[in-house]
């Protein structure tokens, strides 16, 4: 049943499509499966400072997560982009655990940037990464701005390694909101070989990497969040099963095979101060 497997794939965008068919589900089944990231925990933003929140601004609300990765540059997944190109449309938060409350920093889009290979595959993604850029500071000091999370710098696949999956999605494939307390659950990094037999899907790449533990996973919301190992970046929320159904590997694009694309966005933007001293003779 290879084929239906992968057509029952999709991604963990927070979208009105899913919570329509979700709803349909609630409706006729009354039936509810696991709770809660799913199987998380309440999480502090302080020890996830470079976790953010995407929004649309029209109508204002959270679609994925996000990672920032310097001072005015974040990364997510190139899937969250489906409502608009314009990057007008959207919003980033950052500094803050809740979604609602207005704590945090909220910060206007100012350049969006999709992978070049990035790709729609049945209901998964190839190459699923964009960069979010901004024309003023999302990380810095002050706790209502984020702290950079570092990207790797060589070619550690981590497996076997506990890390945390971080994000606002949903706690239960059935509620059609997103959490409004940041939600965090350890999970394990498992290899190509192991994500392929225990998920029957066989069409994983080097540029991914799953978790695993049968326990927990991501879900509508989480879409473009942080897969991180201490205080390195993994990956980025990509798909998974619909319904998040626990049982099958959430599989994340591997960010140690995008850092040069990302480092050339971190090193454009950090020369943006004007150079006041300078004048022309
Ligand atoms: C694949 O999964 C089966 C059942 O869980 C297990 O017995 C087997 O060792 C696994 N093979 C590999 C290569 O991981
Ligand atoms: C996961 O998150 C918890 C809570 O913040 C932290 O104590 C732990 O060190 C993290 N583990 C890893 C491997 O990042």
């Amino acid at each position: 049943m290879k084929i239906i497997a992968a057509l029952c794939l999709v991604t963990f965008v927070y979208c009105d499509s899913n919570s329509e068919k979700v709803t349909r589900n609630v409706h006729l089944t009354k039936k509810r499966i696991s709770t809660r990231i799913i199987n998380g925990k309440d999480a502090d933003i302080r020890d996830f400072p470079w976790q953010a929140s995407l929004r649309t601004v029209e109508p204002l609300r959270h679609i994925c997560g996000a990672a920032v990765v310097s001072a005015r540059v974040a990364v997510t997944a190139a899937h969250c982009f489906s409502h608009s190109k314009d990057p007008k449309s959207y919003s980033l938060e950052v500094g803050s655990s809740r979604l609602s409350g207005d704590t945090g920093t909220v910060v206007q889009v100012t350049k969006i940037t999709k992978h070049p290979n990035f790709r729609k595959v049945y209901y998964t993604n190839r190459n699923d990464i964009a960069i979010l850029q901004f024309d003023q500071d999302i990380a810095g000091t002050s706790d209502k701005l984020a702290t950079a999370v570092a990207i790797p710098t060589d070619d550690e696949d981590f497996s076997g390694s506990a890390c945390n999956i971080t994000g606002w999605g949903r706690v239960n494939a059935q509620d059609e909101l997103s959490s409004d307390h940041l939600q965090r659950a350890l999970t394990v990094v498992i290899t190509k070989d192991e994500c392929k037999n225990i998920s029957k899907y066989d069409w994983i790449l080097d540029s991914e990497v799953c978790v695993y533990t049968g326990s927990d996973g991501a879900c509508y919301g989480d879409s473009g969040g942080p897969l991180t190992c201490g205080n390195v970046l993994v990956g980025l929320t990509s798909f998974g099963k619909k319904n998040c159904v626990i049982q099958f590997p959430t599989v994340y694009t591997r960010i140690s095979k995008f850092r040069d694309w990302i480092q050339k966005f971190i090193e454009k933007t950090s020369i943006h101060a004007p150079i006041l001293s300078l004048s022309v003779f």
